[in-house]
C-alpha cells in the first residue's frame, strides 16, 4: 500500500476523537494510530506499515477477514432497497438470517436484534427480571455471573463484571447480581485436585444455596472466558452446571459475544460442551464488523412466557432497540455465514487453532516465562509468570512490552487489559478464521522474538 499523507486526519483525530480504552496523555508525544486499509489478515496504518492482525480488529471481531467485497455489495444492495424500519415490523434479511441462525442452534427458536454485545446481554437481564416479576411473584430476580467473565460496558453489564478493573470507579451498580467463583484450574482455589471442573461447579452451587435458590433466575457465563484470560472450562464443569441449573430451576444464559459464529471451531462455544442454554447472546463475529448487529436468542419456552396473557398491557417484552431495525446487520450476517460455510472456515479454525496451541506449547518449552497455554479453536492465551513453581504473575509492564515488541515487528497481538488487578498477564490471540499456516507461524515467531527480547 502506498503511504498516504494523513497529516490532517491525524491532527483532527488528536484534537477531537476520544479513543476507547486509551490513556490520552500518550498522544501528546506520539501520533494516534490510524488504520487506513485492510485485506485478509492484514491492515495498514497511516505510515504505510503493514501489520498481521492476530486479534481480528483488536477485539476479536473481523472473523472472515478484511476487504470482503461480497459483504459490502450485499449491504449496499439492501440499503438502496430498504435501509431501516423499526423492528416492531419485520425485514427480509432479518427473517432470513433468523431462519439460517436457528438451523445452527438446535433447541433455540427466537432472535431479538440489537446492536452491541452489551445490549444483547441487557435484553436477557431484562427478560429474566420480567419473568421473575410475572411468573415467580418477584422472586428469582437475581442473576449470577462468574469471576473473570465480562459481559459489557453499560452500568448494568458492569454489575455483572467478574473483572474488577473494568468496573472500578463506575459504581454504584445495579443490585441483584451475584458473583460465583472462576473455573481456571491453573489458578485453582482448591489446590491440586483431580476433579477441578466438578469442584468449580460445586462452588457455584454453594453460592446458590447461600443466596437461596428461589431468589435466583439465571446464570450468565461465557462458554470460554475471553478477556478474563482465555479460560476453557475444565472437564466435568459444564455438565454439573447444567445439572445444578435444572435442579434449582435456573435459566442458563451463554454469552457468545466473543465465541459465537465460529471463533472456537464450532458455530457456538457452548456446542463443545453439550449445554442446553435458555438464552444465547452474540455480537462481534456475527457480521465480522461489517455492520453493527447483535442477537439475543431464546428458546420457545422463554418466548412463550412473554405472550401467555394478551390481556395484560404490560405482559410482553416492552423493549426497543432503534438500530436493531437496521437491515444492514442481518444482510451482512447472512453473507458472513455463507462465507464461513463455503470456505470451510469452521474446519480451518479447528486445524489452525491446533497449530496455534501446538506452536505456543513449543514456545513454552523454550521460554520459562510461559506458565500456561490454553485455548479453543482460534482463541488462545499464554499466561506469563515470573516463576513456574509459584506461578507468580509476570509484571504487567513486561507483558505490555511483549505486545509492543510484536507490534514493532508488524504483528498485532493482545493481552488481558485492565481486567484483574495483578493478573493482566495473559497474551491473547484471536486471528481471523481464514488464518493460514504461515500466518499462525508468523504470529508465534513474533512472540518468540518478543519473549527473548523482553525476558531474555
Ligand atoms: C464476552 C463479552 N460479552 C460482551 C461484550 C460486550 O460487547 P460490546 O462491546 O459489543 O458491547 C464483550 C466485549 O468485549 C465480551 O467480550
Amino acid at each position: 500500500m502506498a503511504t498516504n499523507d494523513l497529516t490532517e486526519i491525524i491532527e483532527a483525530d488528536r484534537a477531537h476523537v476520544w479513543h476507547h480504552l486509551l490513556q490520552h496523555k500518550s498522544l501528546e508525544t506520539t501520533d494516534p494510530r490510524i488504520i487506513v486499509e485492510g485485506r485478509g489478515m492484514r491492515v495498514w496504518d497511516q505510515t504505510g506499515k503493514e501489520h498481521l492482525d492476530a486479534v481480528s480488529g483488536g477485539v476479536w471481531t473481523v472473523n472472515v477477514g478484511y476487504g470482503r467485497e461480497s459483504i459490502a455489495d450485499a449491504i449496499r444492495d439492501q440499503l438502496v432497497k430498504m435501509n431501516y424500519f423499526a423492528n416492531s415490523a419485520g425485514s427480509v434479511p432479518g427473517a432470513r438470517f433468523a431462519e439460517r441462525l436457528m438451523e445452527k442452534m438446535p433447541g433455540m427458536t427466537r432472535v431479538y436484534y440489537s446492536n452491541s454485545g452489551s445490549e444483547a446481554n441487557e435484553k436477557v437481564f431484562k427478560m429474566v427480571r420480567q419473568i421473575a416479576e410475572r411468573h415467580h411473584g418477584g422472586r428469582k430476580h437475581k442473576i449470577l455471573y462468574r469471576e473473570r467473565d465480562y459481559h459489557g460496558t453499560t452500568i448494568t453489564a458492569l454489575s455483572a463484571a467478574g473483572q474488577p478493573q473494568r468496573a472500578a470507579q463506575y459504581g454504584p451498580f445495579t443490585p441483584g447480581f451475584v458473583e460465583v467463583p472462576h473455573c481456571l484450574e491453573y489458578r485453582s482455589q482448591f489446590g491440586q485436585v483431580d476433579n477441578y471442573g466438578e469442584m468449580a461447579a460445586d462452588a457455584v452451587e454453594e453460592v446458590i444455596l447461600r443466596e437461596g435458590p428461589d431468589t435466583i433466575g439465571a446464570i450468565c457465563l461465557e462458554p470460554v472466558t475471553a478477556g478474563g484470560g482465555v479460560i476453557v472450562p475444565p472437564a466435568g464443569y459444564w455438565e454439573k452446571i447444567q445439572d445444578i441449573c435444572t435442579k434449582y430451576d435456573i435459566l442458563i444464559h451463554i454469552d457468545e459475544v466473543v465465541c459465537g459464529v465460529g471463533r472456537t471451531g464450532e458455530w457456538f462455544g457452548y456446542q463443545h460442551f453439550g449445554v442446553k442454554p435458555d438464552f444465547v447472546t452474540m455480537a462481534k463475529g456475527v457480521a465480522s464488523g461489517y455492520a453493527a448487529i447483535s442477537c439475543t436468542v431464546t428458546t420457545e419456552a422463554v418466548f412463550d412466557m412473554f405472550k401467555d396473557d394478551a390481556s395484560d398491557p404490560l405482559g410482553y417484552f416492552r423493549d426497543i432497540s432503534t438500530f436493531g431495525g437496521c437491515a444492514s446487520g442481518p444482510v451482512a450476517a447472512l453473507e458472513n455465514m455463507r462465507i464461513i460455510e463455503d470456505e470451510g472456515l469452521l474446519a480451518n479454525t479447528t486445524a489452525m487453532g491446533d497449530r496455534l496451541i501446538g506452536n505456543l506449547n513449543a514456545l513454552a518449552e523454550k521460554h520459562e516465562v510461559i506458565g500456561d497455554v490454553r485455548g479453543k479453536g482460534l482463541f488462545a492465551g499464554a499466561e506469563l509468570v515470573v516463576d513456574r513453581k509459584t506461578r507468580e504473575p509476570a509484571d504487567e509492564l513486561k507483558v505490555q512490552a511483549v505486545v509492543g515488541n510484536c507490534m514493532a515487528q508488524g504483528v498485532i497481538i493482545g493481552m488481558t487489559n485492565r481486567s484483574l488487578p495483578g493478573l493482566n498477564n495473559t497474551l491473547c490471540l484471536a486471528p481471523a478464521l481464514i488464518a493460514a499456516p504461515d500466518d499462525v507461524d508468523t504470529i508465534t515467531g513474533a512472540i518468540d522474538n518478543a519473549l527473548t527480547s523482553v525476558f531474555g
